[in-house]
């Protein structure tokens, strides 16, 4: 009977010891900031790791390298990563997410600022 007791206490303890989270990022919700959006550390990572290998200096399509490139494209860069006012979805092999198109069209309603 003691063994018995033994064996189901020592179950439970690893039953519940395995359902731990170990590491609480994997339980962290993501949190979108897309308001006082900076050029430098949010809106020029996201082009260049989404469109620059295509839209670069010396390439077929329009440059997107750097602050002028990007500032004085912004309403077209605005209209096609949300596939609107007949231009096509940018980038081609899918989209960015939610949180990347807002942060972009905030940059341009907060005035596109070099920031
Ligand atoms: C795989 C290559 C590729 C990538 C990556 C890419 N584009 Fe493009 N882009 C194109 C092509 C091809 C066109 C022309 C499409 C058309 O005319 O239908 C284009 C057209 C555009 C235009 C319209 C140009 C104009 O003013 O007429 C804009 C703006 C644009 N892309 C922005 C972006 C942005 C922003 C990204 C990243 C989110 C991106 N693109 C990623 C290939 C790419």
């Amino acid at each position: 009977m003691k063994n018995l007791i033994k064996t189901i206490l020592i179950a439970t303890v690893i039953v519940l010891g395995s359902c731990s989270y170990k590491n609480n990022e994997s339980i962290k919700p993501t949190v979108c900031v897309d308001t006082l959006v900076s050029f430098a550390s949010q809106v020029n990572p996201i082009i260049e790791q989404n469109c620059t290998s295509c839209h670069k200096s010396g390439g077929t399509f329009p440059n997107l390298q750097g602050y002028d490139n990007v500032q004085r494209r912004r309403v077209n860069i605005v209209n096609s990563i949300k596939g609107e006012n007949g231009f096509t979805k940018m980038p081609p092999s899918g989209s960015l997410n939610s949180c990347e198109i807002n942060k972009i069209a905030n940059w341009v309603n907060e005035g596109f600022k070099n920031n």
